[in-house]
């Protein structure tokens, strides 16, 4: 079979479906949490579309995952409301809690956030066409986060349990929660990267509310109930729907403490401008990013390929660290061009259930179709679609295409595809990739691909002071989650890993005094219960 027709014959029927892959019916969500009840929704629905198309007599139909609820005003103030006074002004019962216990009640909700993986993996793979392997990696990911948060809180509250001295003041430094935070993840790690900021946030003691992205929300349902019964009513709240409808009203009220996101900069702007007091809204974001990687003329070149085509077509090209630029030697641009289109015709591409699979149906609507516009105006300034089929569309399946070359003049070369498209940019001089990474709107990690020890680090010394990772011979990445994850410029606010998160979301306090007999008593007996 040749590529196209492995295209037009991507999507299955149900009995090619394995029966554990199976959704054996729709997903119907009415439920939303506000104040440790879990409310039934009666009014409209948000039908939520696979990207998996299902071949039968008639032809193709889009596989209905499910429904949820298009929550209002109303209930959107409901939930900040439950969380307003579950914090109660730092004297609601979560925010005193010993952190001790707030673990206890984090590990539970882990506990049965085990039990639902099933459930959630198979959401995942329906919902955004996250291969199984990806999902059991996003799942499994979540939870040794969890784990590692919970380790970094206790370390940090061993060095905060010291009182210490300094020119007659003996003080404490402790780290108090910020209020009511709001949450919400992306879609393209619904699950991982929702928990990397709704988990420091309450450990630290904050009451949050979590707003699910648009796509892949009906795979947080299983997990409703473990939020319900796992926290003090008002601590987490759910709200589904519109932003348009639901967000304003919960920024506007000026009573969000915290906002966290991780999605597009211009939702981060709009939410921050309705603040009424911007300058008390901490925000933690994760915001849009053009990660190049540069491959120099002596690189090692199957592994630069290797790393290349992992960084820039894993999940679709769909993370937002993915490589979503090359910048090649013009004197290795032929051999790393053929060795890149060797390896793609290898690349699996399928159905999220398929073994290996890397390359699956996108879940944002209309995707392809801008896709295409990228692609088409990239030709007509003169790129060429270099592998097989590239750019081939079955409804929502977009097979990757490599162009070469790409140039100023193109949109690819600014616009941020997060999709399975690869611009490949030739260059002689160094100052290329340089220029186009100081130039440049974002500022998140970069890949150098090279051999040369005194190249490679002088461009690291100019490259730390433009972005905020550099990976030598290696694609851009988040992970290990321990390391420091953030983005420069119009890349983000604010550093996540597991001990700045904890940062993040929340206040350094002092408890100081004068050394003296007196205060030494107070020190001994009376601060003991609350520091
Ligand atoms: O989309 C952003 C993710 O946090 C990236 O994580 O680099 O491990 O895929 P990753």
């Amino acid at each position: 079979m040749t590529v196209k027709e492995k295209i037009a014959a991507v999507f299955p029927s149900m009995k090619d479906i394995p029966a554990e892959f199976r959704l054996s019916k729709p997903v119907i969500q009415r439920e939303y949490l506000i104040n440790g009840e879990l409310c039934r929704w009666h009014g409209a629905m948000q039908e939520v579309l696979s990207p998996v198309w299902i071949r039968n007599a008639a032809g193709l139909s889009q596989k209905i995952v499910g429904k949820y609820p298009l929550l209002t005003e109303k209930e959107s103030l409901q939930a900040l409301n439950a969380a307003v006074s579950a914090y109660d002004h730092g004297r609601g019962l979560w925010p005193t809690m010993p952190v001790k216990e707030r673990i206890r009640h984090i590990a539970d909700f882990i506990l049965q956030m085990k039990k639902k993986k099933k459930e959630i993996l198979l959401l995942l793979m329906w919902e955004i066409g996250k291969s199984y392997q990806g999902a059991v990696r996003e799942f499994n990911r979540t939870v040794h986060y969890v784990r590692n948060i919970i380790a970094a809180v206790k370390d940090s509250e061993r060095i905060s349990s010291e009182w210490i001295k300094e020119k007659g003041i003996i003080g404490r430094i402790l780290h108090a929660p910020l209020g009511v935070a709001l949450c919400m993840g992306p879609f393209n790690y619904p699950l991982f990267e929702t928990f990397t900021t709704l988990i420091p946030a309450l450990i630290m003691g904050n009451t949050a509310i979590i707003k699910f992205p648009k796509l892949g929300v009906l795979l947080h349902s299983p997990l409703l109930s473990a939020f319900q019964t796992s926290f003090p009513p008002g601590v987490v709240n759910t709200v589904y729907g519109e932003s348009g409808d639901i967000l304003p009203p919960l920024l506007s009220t000026g009573k969000i403490d915290c906002l966290a996101f991780i999605g597009s900069g211009t939702g981060a702007d709009m939410m921050k401008s309705w603040h009424p007091k911007p300058h008390r809204l901490r925000s933690v974001l994760g915001l849009e990013a053009k990660n190049p990687a540069i491959i120099l003329p002596d690189a090692d070149i199957d592994l630069a390929v290797r790393e290349c085509i992992k960084g820039s077509l894993a999940f679709n090209g769909q993370r937002c660290t993915a490589l979503k630029i090359l910048f090649v030697h013009y004197r290795i641009s032929d051999i790393f061009l053929r060795k890149y289109v060797d390896l793609l015709g290898k690349v699996r591409f399928g159905m999220p259930w398929e073994k290996d699979v890397l390359i699956t149906p996108l879940p944002e609507p209309h995707k392809p179709e801008y896709l295409t516009g990228l692609l088409k105006d990239a030709l007509q300034h003169g790129a060429r679609i270099i592998n097989e089929s590239g750019g081939t569309v079955n409804k929502t399946f977009f097979y990757p295409a490599l162009l070469y070359p790409v140039h100023a003049g193109m949109r690819l070369y600014n616009e941020e595809q997060f999709g399975p498209l690869v611009p490949i940019v030739p260059f002689d001089d160094i100052e290329t990739p340089v220029q186009y990474i100081i130039e440049s709107s974002y500022g998140q990690q970069v890949s150098i691909f090279g051999n040369n020890p005194e190249l490679i680090a002088g461009l690291t010394d100019i490259f730390l002071n433009q972005v905020c990772r550099i990976n030598i011979n290696a694609k851009c990445q988040r992970g290990p989650d321990s390391f420091p994850f953030a983005g420069r410029k119009d890349s983000g606010e604010g550093t996540l890993s597991v001990s700045d998160a904890l940062r993040l979301f929340s206040i350094t306090t002092v408890v100081t005094m004068k050394e003296e007999e007196k205060n030494r008593e107070i020190l001994l007996k009376k601060l003991k219960k609350t520091t």
